[in-house]
Order: structure tokens, then sequence, then C-alpha cells
């Protein structure tokens, strides 16, 4: 267990083994960032500046220099980069604090000295550590536990505030969101066989916060009572696999919610294609393809853990797409949960129609809002890369969720829903009410989110497409290690934290 506090303690007097000190690039050149002027006053201007030009200390972001040292009380000086002094907010402190937990080498304590003159910045210091430091470890052979694999025992956060409650409350705050991230990361990173939607489920009901008066509720349906209950979306997904489907629905309910909040994630498991076979190279790493599921699981138990009044039915609708001779044809045609019929043309499309089923259930629970989170689309990926994602739906839902995603440091952006999409939605099927696939392959994030509207009925909706973002197949950057990222978790629990204070109005806006 690691031991986390707070301190108005000075960096150059920490007895840390690290010292963490954020360097920001001015026209001038690289300059220490706030937190960390003691550390230059103890070396002197001249010396320190010496410093910093021999080891080519530029304040990059993601760079990272480690300097013995006998100046300070500590044994070892960590400079990280921050970026531009004039662009210097919570989020590059969070990516920083990111980049220092994972150089900080084999140690049992730190001290950051990194910017945390409010508390927005003494969460994002916390945010981004924890999420830094990251190691998904449960299938090391050297580390059977699962633990961390870190000798870390401590953790000091310096900060001027650090006497005052709110900056107790925003580590606090700060180690849940990091809590859920990670677990959500973990889902992800989890073995698709080792994770098949009847474990994912137990993981879940497993998950919740416990005791009488976490006031979380969660209930199981299995394939038996899914294939009862006319949730057609579910069962043709599932077919094809030996491992049935499942859906999780998640109820929050505090004393006096100002505001009920549906969230949506999609669950596969595994995503083959089916019939629609992906080639090879796509199909790698489709064990992350329960990402949104993951991040709106982790999120509503975040959400009940800090006690915020917003009341969250979530859903997380669970599939493995796979290939079998009971497995679903191009060309079927399926009853949904909505009683609308849709004719299935692609069944590496399936992501739209489990959804379809939840955002049925989510406008069944008559919430103020619903926001859904998906891997849904290569085609969102070609469309904004890899960190960015796509937020589709509602003006007045895309709003708040873009505002929550600028706190929590996510980088998403909009995308519209062409009238021309839903046209082909209803038209281009001539069989079934709807096509769920688009025969063009031009705009295949719109025609997605068009066909996710269709369920979502008159109530305010947003989409999030986290097809790029939720896995990282590259080196770590920032706070985002490789593998799962944990995408959209820390949004969501803003949006909740927004919807808490501002209530829901201007979410009917458009
Ligand atoms: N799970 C994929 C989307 C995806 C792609 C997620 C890349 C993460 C990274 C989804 O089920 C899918 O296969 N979508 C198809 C839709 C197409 C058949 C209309 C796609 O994007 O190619
Ligand atoms: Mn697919
Ligand atoms: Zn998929």
């Amino acid at each position: 267990m690691t031991d986390h506090q707070l301190s108005t303690t000075s960096p150059e007097k920490s007895r840390a083994d690290v010292v963490v000190v954020g360097v920001v690039q001015t026209d001038d050149g690289p300059r220490v960032a706030p937190g960390g002027e003691a550390v230059v006053a103890a070396y002197g201007e001249k010396r320190f500046a010496a410093l910093v030009s021999s080891f080519e200390v530029t304040g990059k972001p993601g760079t990272a220099t480690r300097l013995p040292t006998e100046t300070l009380k500590a044994g070892t000086l960590l400079l990280v980069g921050l970026g531009p002094a004039d662009a210097l907010d919570p989020e590059s402190v969070r990516r920083g604090a990111g980049v220092a937990a994972r150089h900080l080498g084999n140690v049992t304590s730190v001290a950051l000295a990194l910017p945390a003159e409010d508390a927005d910045h003494v969460r994002a210091v916390v945010e981004g550590f924890e999420l830094g430091g990251y190691r998904y470890r449960r299938f090391k052979s050297d580390d059977p536990a699962g633990g961390s694999g870190s000798a870390l025992s401590s953790v000091t956060v310096l900060s001027p505030i650090a006497r005052k409650k709110e900056a107790a409350t925003a580590q606090a705050v700060g180690r849940v969101v990091a809590a859920a991230v990670a677990r959500t990361r973990d889902w992800v990173n989890c073995p698709p066989g080792d994770l098949t939607p009847p474990v994912f489920a137990e993981e879940a009901r497993d998950a919740a916060p416990s005791g009488r008066g976490s006031r979380v509720e969660v209930t199981v349906l299995d394939d038996d009572q899914l294939r009862e209950g006319g949730y057609g979306g579910l069962i043709t997904v599932g077919k094809g696999s030996a491992a049935g489907p499942r859906l999780v629905e998640i109820a929050y309910t505090p004393k006096k919610p100002v505001a009920h909040l549906a969230l949506v994630g999609k669950g596969i498991t595994f995503d083959s294609g089916g019939l629609s076979i992906k080639p090879a190279g796509s199909m790698a790493t489709m064990k992350s393809d329960m990402g949104g599921a993951a991040a709106v699981i982790a999120a509503t138990y975040a959400i009940a853990e800090l006690g915020l009044p917003v009341q969250v039915t979530a859903f997380a609708p669970m599939a493995e797409n796979m290939v079998s001779g009971a497995a679903t044809r191009p060309g079927d045609v399926y009853t949904t949960l909505s009683g609308r019929t849709v004719e299935v043309l692609n069944t590496d499309a399936e992501g739209r129609l489990v959804l379809a089923d939840g955002l049925t259930r989510a406008v069944a629970a008559a919430p103020d809002l619903i926001v859904d989170v998906a891997t849904l689309t290569g085609a969102c990926v070609v469309a904004l890369g890899n960190r960015v994602t796509g937020v589709m739906g509602d003006p007045g839902v895309v709003d708040r969720v873009l505002d929550a995603s600028g706190r929590s440091g996510e980088q998403m952006w909009p995308l519209p829903i062409p009238e021309e999409m839903t046209e082909k939605v209803r038209g281009n099927s001539k069989i079934a009410d709807l096509a769920q696939h688009n025969t063009e392959r031009w705009g295949g994030a719109l025609y997605a989110a068009a066909f996710l509207r269709e369920f979502a009925e008159d109530v305010p909706w947003g989409h999030l497409d986290i097809a790029g973002p939720s896995f990282n197949d590259g080196s770590a950057w920032g706070h985002v290690t490789p593998g799962g990222t944990g995408a959209a978790a820390a949004t969501l629990i803003a949006l909740a934290e927004d919807l808490a204070e501002r209530g829901v109005d201007g979410v009917t806006e458009d």
C-alpha cells in the first residue's frame, strides 16, 4: 500500500528519494515551473541554469531528466517538461505528473513539487501520477498476486494549499478518478478469453461499492432472460459465441438527485467481425471492444463513491462477436427490443446492434439525458486519429460533454449527424424497417450515430465514439500507458460533477 500525503514542505527540504519539479518553455528558454522555485534558489540561479543547459533540459512535454543531487535533501531531482509556459494548465500538469511516474526508477518515496497552487492542479497532479504509474501485471508470473510491481511506499504532493480542506478533497477525488480509469484499463487489458460476457458481468457486479450505504444496485440479465425479454440485438450479435451475452444494469440512487443521467456502454468482449470477418491485423486488438462498457461501469461506481447528487442508470450490453454455424449471417433480419426490425448487412457493425437495445432500456428509465460510449467505428479513427474522441448527438448534450472533457483533459471533438444519413438508415433496407450498415463507406461514424439516434427517441442524447482513444498500441505518452487507456471514464465523472453543480439546464437546447 502506498501512503499518500499533502504537505507545504519546501521541495529543497523534502527527504523523499526523488523530488519532481516541472520545467516550462518560454521565449527566453526553459524555466522552472511554479512549485519548483525553492529548488532553483537552493542551487542559485546561475548554477541551476548551467545544470539545465548541460543536461539539455528543454521543458518539452514528454521529457524527463533525472539528476543526482547534493544540493537538496533528496537524493535525486527529476525534471519533467510541462510545455509552453503560457499554455500551462491542469492537463499539462496531469501529463507531466504521468511522465514523472514513468521515470522514477526503483524508489520508495517521491515528493511532487509540480504546479499545485489550487485544487484543480492538486487533483491533476494526483490523477496524472497515479495513471502514469499504472501497470497491468495480472499475467506476469513474477507477480502472481497482481500487485503494482512498484516499491513506492510514499507519495507526497507539495502544495501551498496543502493544509486547506479543498486540497485534501482534491487529492481524494483525484484518487477516485484515477482508480476508475485504472479499473477501465484493467478490464480492457484483460485477455478476451478471460473476460467473456459472463465473466465481465460477474466482475462488474463484484466491483460495485459495497455496504448498505452505497446506494448502488446491480442487475445482470443472462442469455435466457435476454431471449425472453426480446433483446434482439444482444442475441443476434452473441449467437456465434460459446459464451452467452449479458446485460448489466447499474442503478445509483442518491438521496436528493438534481439530475438523472443514463449511460450506455458497448461491451463487445471480443470482435472477430463475425462472418464479415476482420483481417488478422485489425482483429489483434479487438479485446478492447468493451472499452465503452468498462468506462461506463467504472465511472458509475466512481460517481457513487464520490456521493454526487446525480442519479445514474447505466447499461452495459455485453456480447462476443464470433464465427460459428450458429452465427448471424449478412442478410439476416431481427427484431430489436424497441420492436423495429433491422436488416444486418455486415456482421462487423455489431456495436450499434447491442447499443440499440441498451438505448431502448435507457429511454425507458426516463432520464434527463443519455450518453453512450462505444469503440464504434474505424471511420472515426480515420477522421480524428488515435487520441481524439468523436462526439455526436443533440447539441445541448454534446456541449456539456465537450465542456466536461475540457476539465478531464481528454481530447474530444464534435461531428455532425447529417440528415442524409438518417434517410439511409430508414430507407436503405428493402425488407426491414432499418438498415444496419451503409453500402457507401464514407462518413461511417456519422451513419452509425444516425442509426443509434433512432433508439434514443426524444431523450436528449450524446454519443462518444472512442474507437481510437480507447487503446494505445504505441508507447506511453503523458499519463497514458500502453494498452487500455481508460478513455471516457474521467470525462463521464466530470460530466456528473458538472450536472451536480449546474443541473440539467441547457441539455435540451438546440
Ligand atoms: N469494433 C469495431 C470498431 C473499431 C475499429 C474499434 C478500430 C477500434 C479500432 C467495430 O465493431 C467495427 O468493426 N466497425 C466497422 C463498421 C463497418 C463494418 C461499418 C468498421 O469500422 O470498419
Ligand atoms: Mn465490429
Ligand atoms: Zn466492434
